[in-house]
């Protein structure tokens, strides 16, 4: 074990602890915590103590001697950022079709043309295991870079039971290299496959009865995703591929509502989804059945400003009582981000979180979206020891300088990997 870490005189700590225990809304999605001249203590890969430099002074006073000291004084400390919604492990990447949506071509044209995810799917089939390993530690690495320490990823560039199970593996596999955490999620609901075009139900007949068990008995997946879009899976074939995950215990995520409104929001809060994601066209009535059911919307803005598209409605969702969450989306194809800051920054700017709701976004809830609230998202003692200094004095300065990787120092269950 190494040396305890005790990082003091921080400007402004925003721990994130509050009485609210679960998917933050409404008011509480403001609450951040904040202590002034702040300090931590970590060791063990563990916070253990949470509270003033004077209050840790006196608690630790016959063992200042062994530990690492680290001086805050005029930074901003918070929680590890939590990416609840990426596409992390890919093979190849898509830049002419970000030449091609310039020149005026649509990303659902890409795709029913045989590209989009399809182009990703054969890159990623293509792929070794090791490439595939070798190429998703690099946005591991920057996903660190910008303060973030825990992704989701999501399967779903294979549609075939080996390519399916490729891409979850290696997941698992970086999960024991790569300091980065994965959660993963199974997505064989991505597309449906060239072989089965005209036959969808065919395809959601094989994902059930063959994927998902096969999946579940390598157990290489938490949650079950579906992209429910016209001209992908309808709001019924996704019901069959969600309700077929929760007998395994595949808790359900959603693509909902992003390129036009289907009913994903409905959908979502029907099936009790941890979360439903994008949202950019979901009825009011989605967004109330969402508030009711406790699901949390997932928002992507990079995906949105990098589609031209107005960016989903943040500020109506929290005001009508949805626990808001936001992430990269990171993918070859909408976004090809690893930027949490930068998403933060464009929750405030484009769907008018406040810079208190951006970071309970990014941290908090993001940890609710992955059922992680009790070990991640926020700075209390016991939870696991991921933290960011930034190179910024509070929490309104990290939204405020926007476009900046404010990152200073990032620890990871306790050690120091940025920095
Ligand atoms: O969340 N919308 C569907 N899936 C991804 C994009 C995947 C891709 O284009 O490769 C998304 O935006
Ligand atoms: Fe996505």
């Amino acid at each position: 074990m190494g040396k305890p870490v005790w990082i003091k005189n921080i400007q402004q700590l925003a721990t994130l602890a509050s009485e609210v225990n679960g998917p933050r809304s409404k008011t509480a999605m403001s609450e951040l915590g904040l202590i002034e001249n702040g300090s931590l203590w970590l060791e063990d890969g563990v916070i253990q103590a949470v509270g003033t430099t004077s209050e840790l002074e006196r608690q630790f006073s016959t063992r200042i001697a062994e530990a690492e000291i680290v001086n805050a004084a005029g930074h901003l400390v918070t929680p590890g950022l939590v990416d609840p919604h990426t596409h992390v492990a890919y093979g190849g990447s898509r830049e002419k079709e970000f030449e091609m949506r310039l020149k005026g071509i649509s990303y659902m044209e890409i795709m029913n043309a045989g590209g989009g995810i399809h182009a990703t799917a054969r890159m990623t089939r293509e792929a070794s295991e090791e490439e595939l390993v070798s190429e998703t530690a690099k946005r591991l690495d920057s996903f660190l870079k910008h303060g973030v320490t825990t992704v989701e990823g999501k399967s779903g560039y294979g549609m075939t039971i080996e390519t399916e199970l490729k891409q979850l593996r290696v997941m698992k596999q970086l999960q024991s290299i790569h300091p980065v955490d994965i959660v993963p999620t199974f997505m064989g609901a991505h597309a449906v496959p060239p072989e089965f075009k005209g036959n969808e139900d065919r395809f959601i007949d094989h994902l059930v009865e063959e994927m998902l068990p096969a999946v579940v008995a390598e157990q290489l997946a938490e949650f079950n995703d579906v992209f429910c879009e016209k001209d992908v899976f309808t709001p019924h074939q996704s019901e069959r591929i969600l309700e077929a995950g929760k007998k395994y215990g595949l808790l359900p995520k959603i693509h909902a509502d992003e390129i036009v409104p289907y009913g994903g929001a409905e959908l979502a809060a029907k099936v009790g989804a941890i979360s439903a994601e994008h949202l950019l066209k979901a009825s009011d009535e989605g967004i109330s059945s969402m508030a009711e059911a406790g699901t949390i919307a997932c928002l992507l803005p990079a995906t949105a400003l990098y589609l031209r598209e107005q960016a989903a409605n943040g500020r109506k969702m929290i005001d009508m009582g949805v626990a808001v969450a936001i992430s990269t989306d990171c993918n070859p194809g909408s976004s090809p981000t690893t930027s949490m800051p930068l998403v933060m920054n464009l929750a405030c700017i484009t769907m008018r979180l406040t810079p208190a709701e951006a970071l309970t976004a990014a941290t908090y809830n993001a940890a609710c979206a992955l059922k992680r609230q009790n070990q991640i998202g926020s700075l209390e003692a016991g939870k696991q020891a991921d933290v960011v200094l930034w190179n910024v004095k509070n929490y309104q300065e990290l939204q405020y300088l926007f476009g900046v990787n404010h990152v200073k120092t990032v620890w990871k269950n306790g050690v120091k990997v940025v920095g």
